[in-house]
Formats: structure tokens, C-alpha cells, sequence
């Protein structure tokens, strides 16, 4: 995305260039596409008082007051004053893989590969990695440049691990496959659509072959509409007893109330500058998506003020983390 985009899609009118520039890049740090939604700290820093609030970078589980949530609904009512014509719903909804594939052309260099919060939220990931922990396949849906994928390969000790990337990017595929971590004798990389309508599964992928399936960031990427079959996709590949860890945006998150006109495909669902689609989840959502097939272990919303203060800002992110297992 060009500076100029990212201007259109995060322009406060009484602010000044300079102002602008402060914000666009305080928001490009915490762009969680390119893995920089690492709360190190999960859990621990809790803000008791306003005027504690530039003491550190991060703040957790922060509470949400009845204001905040109004404001939030007023900007995004906003939205709907100028939704995307149908015309470009048609092209972004045509095509999204053209447009991460155009996303991972650019953004080659700036990928973000250790997320420690992946080892603090998700240890059964961990857990599989130790010496004697036997055979186990981990599927790392919507790969990307293998954020998951390549932290767990790392640090693996198992010489029974299988690891699996797929993501419907081609060149995203490639950046894994070209990657000098890359170890084809633990690890294995295709293209795939997760909510593929035939039901395919990847190159390589057996039915109900398939411990442990993670997805970070993916299911946001996908419409409505597809929710259904990338449920049913998933089941036909995840063993009787495997796990979903999944990570995604929450509803009211900074980046979805900071979009403006021409954004809005959908309710909650959104165009960036880039081409790429993004949707904003509540529990009830992810609950009533995933309950069709899987069982709840968790859901919870990881609620973080991250502050900037160099420039004096604050950003309210929300990600939604849960856990769901397959009836044995
Ligand atoms: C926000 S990025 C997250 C990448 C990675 N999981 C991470 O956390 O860094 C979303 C990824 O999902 C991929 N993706 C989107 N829709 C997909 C689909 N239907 N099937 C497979 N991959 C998809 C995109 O190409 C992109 O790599």
C-alpha cells in the first residue's frame, strides 16, 4: 500500500501533515499483517489509572467503557455513507488471492518470524516440537510467509513433527518454499484455498491427517459467505480429537473503526488500500461458525491499548484467540 493510501484510509481531518505522517507510521508498526501484533507481555500490565498510561508501550485486557463502544459504532456508521460500489465488490470479491499475492510482491523484506506469544498462548504447538512427543502433522492455514510455520520448524527437537503450509497465495508459498529455514524433511508447502467450494484438499494432505490446524489472521481474509465451507474443508481434514488454534480481529479493533469511505464491502467486512479483505469478529460469531462442526475449548478477546510515545498516541487493538477440537 502507498503512503498516499494509507493517508485515505486513516486520514483525521483536523490533524496536520505532520500529525498524519506520525499516525500512519505508528499504525504501520502495529500492522499485525506483517506479524507486529506481538503482545510480549500478554496478560501482565494492567492499567489501573489515566494517568499511567504513557509509562509503557503496551497495556493489557483493557476495559471498554459504554463511550468508547458508542464512539466506535458512530464511526462505523460513518462507513456506511459511502460504501464500495458494487462494481468494485465484484472485482476484490472476484479475485482476492491476485491481491496478497501483490501484497507478498511488496512486502517481501518485512516479515516478523518469532512470535513468542505464539508459545505463551498456544503450548500445545510447543509441546509437539519436544523430543519424544511421537508423530504429530501441524497444518498452518493461510501461511503467509510462514509466521507460525517457521518458529515451530526452529525449534523443533521431534523427528516425528509434520509441518504443513498452505496459503492460496502463491507467492507466499514461494517465500516459504525459498526460505533458508526451510527444512523439507519436516516441512511441506502448497497452494490452497481454504474455502475452496470443490472441497479439495492441499497437495499432499490426506484426509483426517491432520493434528493440529492453526490459523492466525486467515479466516478475516475470507467473506461471509465462505465461512460455511472453510468449516467443512477443515473437518474433512483435522483427525477426530485434533485441535483449531485460531487468532483473529475483534470487533471495534482499531483498524476497523479507522476505515473511511469506500472500505465497507459488508457488515464489519472491509477493503484495505491493498486490495485485501478483512472481517471483524464477535464470540457469538466465531462460536456459531465453529460449533457447526467442532467444539468450543476457548474463545476470549485479547483487549490491548498500545501507545505510542513519541507521538502521543493511543491504539485500541482487539484480537479474538480460540481454541476448538474435533468430536472424536
Ligand atoms: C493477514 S495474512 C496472515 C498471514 C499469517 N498467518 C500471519 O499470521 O502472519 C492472511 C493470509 O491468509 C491468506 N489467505 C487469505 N484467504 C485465504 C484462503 N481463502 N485460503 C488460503 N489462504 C488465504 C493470505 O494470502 C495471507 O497470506
Amino acid at each position: 500500500m502507498t503512503i498516499e493510501d494509507k493517508f485515505e484510509e486513516l486520514k483525521v481531518d483536523d490533524n496536520t501533515p505532520q500529525e498524519q505522517i506520525a499516525e500512519v507510521q505508528a499504525y504501520e508498526e502495529a500492522d499485525t499483517r506483517i506479524g507486529r501484533d506481538d503482545p510480549f507481555t500478554f496478560g501482565q500490565r494492567k492499567l489501573q489509572s489515566e494517568e499511567e498510561v504513557w509509562n509503557h508501550n503496551a497495556w493489557d485486557n483493557v476495559e471498554w467503557g459504554e463511550e468508547q463502544v458508542k464512539e466506535a459504532q458512530e464511526k462505523i456508521a460513518k462507513q456506511y455513507e459511502a460504501p464500495v460500489k458494487d462494481f468494485d465488490k465484484k472485482l476484490y470479491n472476484g479475485n482476492p488471492a491476485r491481491y496478497w499475492d501483490i501484497f507478498y510482491k511488496n512486502n517481501k523484506e518485512n516479515f516478523f518470524k518469532d512470535r513468542k506469544w505464539l508459545q505463551i498462548e498456544f503450548p500445545q504447538l510447543y509441546e509437539a516440537t519436544k523430543e519424544n512427543y511421537g508423530p504429530v502433522t501441524i497444518f498452518e492455514i493461510g501461511c503467509g510467509a510462514g509466521n507460525t510455520l517457521f518458529p515451530i520448524l526452529n525449534q523443533n527437537q521431534n523427528k516425528d513433527l509434520k509441518i504443513i503450509g498452505a496459503d492460496f497465495s502463491p507467492k507466499a508459498v514461494d517465500l516459504v518454499k525459498t526460505s533458508e529455514n526451510f527444512n523439507p524433511d519436516f516441512a511441506h508447502a502448497a497452494v490452497w484455498d481454504l474455502a475452496n467450494p470443490e472441497g479439495a484438499l492441499p497437495e499432499g494432505v490426506e484426509p483426517h491427517s491432520v493434528d493440529i490446524a492453526v490459523m492466525v489472521f486467515v479466516f478475516s481474509a475470507l467473506a461471509p459467505d465462505q465461512w460455511q465451507q472453510a468449516v467443512d474443508n477443515l473437518a474433512k481434514i483435522l483427525k477426530p480429537g485434533g485441535k483449531i488454534l485460531f487468532r483473529d480481529y475483534g470487533r471495534y479493533d482499531l483498524a476497523q473503526v479507522r476505515f473511511k469511505k469506500n472500505r465497507l464491502l459488508d457488515d464489519n467486512f472491509y477493503i484495505r488500500g491493498d486490495g485485501t479483505r478483512v472481517y471483524f469478529f464477535t464470540e457469538e460469531e466465531l462460536r456459531e461458525i465453529f460449533t457447526s462442526k467442532f467444539i468450543e475449548n476457548k474463545i476470549g478477546t485479547d483487549r490491548r491499548l498500545l501507545v505510542n510515545r513519541k507521538r502521543q498516541l493511543k491504539m485500541y487493538r482487539i484480537w479474538l484467540q480460540a481454541v476448538f477440537e474435533v468430536p472424536k
